[in-house]
């Protein structure tokens, strides 16, 4: 047996990432997650990102944004006996791609709210995909410290607009000024809130009738009893707790908490670690599973970053481990060539730098050093295992321009940077279908802000953007194709597979067409 560990190892990691629409605390809570895991040792740390509000051509901010560095993408801490993996995800919706790709390598989501905001457009989306994907969903209700809407709304108007149960693992006594603590129905106790130097008991148990000890202050609160009354309701009305539920994704565990307060946080990860599952088996494209515990080693690249350095171009291809165990320097095949490739420069996130490297198991993402030989969707494996994960999600992007390169001489520099953001993701990439003019499609405008700037300052590629603005791409079977179907209100083009679509100039073009060609199916991507 090559690791007589992997189960136990496999068993102990959990991996997950955290959803939210910018704003509502998701900097915030990461920070007190690490703090608890002893991987940062102030608060600030992972700071300095500031994503979501800045002006659109602030080219700081945008180095930024894509920039976050790299050990801030995968955060690793040990707490209590799991192993817990944090994957980050970019604030900013134009980038949403990239989050949609880190959610297919995460067994579990948290989603935080903002308490006075609700359920936001971006969480929205995000939710979908996550739901899609089937996994557990885990809320946090942020913010409690100032005043929110009514704790009942919110549950509420989750369930709603998400079409999900939530279970309130726990309940606010108060919020704002008058926030007192958190009535814990989960586990049975009340968490006072009570500033840092306070040295008595936070945690106080509640008797058999769920109530505190007679003697306790707060028992002659108000708040506090409509608390009482509030929770009866919610044991007679609402959903029981069910873990198979929260294993498929059908269910929430909802927790009210502060993360700038860090109240309500620790208690929240306890429970996470208890009920977020670890890694279990992944699907293939041929509608297979691989396990975990399968002992030889296999993964998939998910997403990849640019080395901040613009005086380097090389990159980390992040794998995120699907079975086996990682060993520095072993051998892998990379499915999509056949090719065998040396994992030997390897970056593993650890909590803290001094640690000696471990060896990495299912669950686990090592970041490995590529110089241009990794593509996002790639599937390694060890030895004789043969397998290929399903591939990763692409958006059918809605805009689009038409580049070329300002200096005619630089051909080289400008092929080659626009093959490597597009292995990269950061850009997809059409040429028109007969005279091969280069047109990029991106979900978002920032997109090819940051593709411009980028092939500039990595590649000294100085390039002509030429708007075409909206249109709506449609796929079609390569059987189908006829170039006459080409008209004036669209464009025939190719994707980086070779596979034909069209770019619709609006929707009455693309009726125009199903109607003249009835039997030709248009297909989107997601
Ligand atoms: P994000 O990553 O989801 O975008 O949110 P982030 O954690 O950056 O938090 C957004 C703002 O909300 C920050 O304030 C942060 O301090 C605040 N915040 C987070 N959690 C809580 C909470 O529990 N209570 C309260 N009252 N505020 C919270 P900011 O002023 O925009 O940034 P900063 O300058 O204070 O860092």
């Amino acid at each position: 047996m090559k690791n007589p560990n992997l189960h136990q190892q496999v068993d102990s990691r959990r991996t997950f990432a955290i959803i939210s629409h910018p704003d509502a605390g998701k900097t915030t809570i990461t920070e007190q997650l690490l703090l608890f895991g002893g991987a940062i040792r102030q608060a600030g740390t992972v700071k300095g990102k500031k994503t979501g509000n800045f002006a659109k051509s602030d080219w700081m901010e945008i180095e930024k944004q894509r920039g976050i560095s790299v050990t801030s993408s995968v955060m690793q801490f040990d707490y209590q006996d799991k192993r817990v993996n944090i994957l980050d995800t970019p604030g900013h919706e134009d980038f949403s791609e990239d989050t949609y790709r880190t959610l297919m390598a995460v067994d579990s989501a948290v989603m935080v709210i903002d308490s006075a905001k609700g359920i936001e457009a971006q969480t929205k989306k995000l939710f979908q995909v996550v739901k899609k994907r089937g996994i557990p969903i885990f809320t946090f209700i942020n913010k409690l410290d100032r005043d929110g809407r009514e704790p009942l709304e919110l549950l509420e108007e989750l369930e709603d607009l998400l079409n999900i149960e939530s279970y309130p693992m726990n309940w606010p006594i108060g919020m704002g000024k008058g926030m007192e603590g958190l009535y814990d129905i989960f586990n049975d106790r009340v968490e006072l809130y009570r500033p840092e130097n306070y040295d008595g008991e936070r945690l106080v148990a509640l008797d058999a009738n769920g109530e505190l000890p007679a003697t306790h202050k707060l028992t002659e609160n108000s708040v506090y009893h409509q608390v009482l009354e509030e929770v009866e309701l919610l044991k007679e009305a609402g959903d029981e707790f069910d873990v198979d539920k929260i294993t498929r994704g059908e269910q929430t565990p909802v927790f009210f908490g502060s993360a700038l307060t860090n109240f309500g946080v620790q208690t929240f990860l306890e429970t996470f670690l208890q009920f977020a599952p670890a890694p279990h088996s992944h699907p293939t494209v041929d509608g297979q599973e691989v396990s975990p515990y399968e002992e030889e080693f296999s993964g998939f690249v998910f997403k990849i970053q640019a080395n901040m350095n613009p005086a380097h171009r090389d990159r980390i291809a992040f794998v995120r481990i699907c079975s086996g165990t990682f060993e520095r320097g072993m051998d892998v095949n990379l499915q999509r060539t056949g090719k065998k490739t040396k994992l030997s420069n390897v970056t593993q996130f650890m909590a803290d730098a001094r640690e000696n490297i471990e060896e990495a198991v299912a669950g686990d993402i090592i970041g490995v050093y590529d110089t241009g030989t990794y593509q996002i969707g790639d599937t390694l494996t060890e030895g004789k295992l043969k397998v290929e994960y399903e591939e990763l999600p692409s958006f059918t992007p809605e805009l689009f321009m038409k580049v070329t390169a300002k200096n005619v001489m630089k051909q080289k520099s400008f092929h080659k940077g626009i093959y490597q953001l597009v292995q990269e993701g950061a850009i997809q990439l059409y040429k028109t279908y007969l005279a091969d003019e280069y047109i990029i499609g991106a979900v978002g405008q920032l997109q090819f802000e940051v593709f411009q700037y980028r092939m500039l300052n990595e590649y000294n590629s100085e390039v002509i953007m030429t708007p075409m603005g909206n249109k709506i791409a449609r796929w079609i079977d390569p059987e189908d194709l006829d170039e006459r179907m080409s008209s004036s209100r669209n464009i025939l083009a190719k994707d980086r597979f070779d596979q034909p679509l069209f770019l619709f100039e609006n929707q009455f073009a693309e009726r125009w067409f199903t109607e003249k060609y009835p039997e030709v199916k248009l297909k989107t991507l997601l």
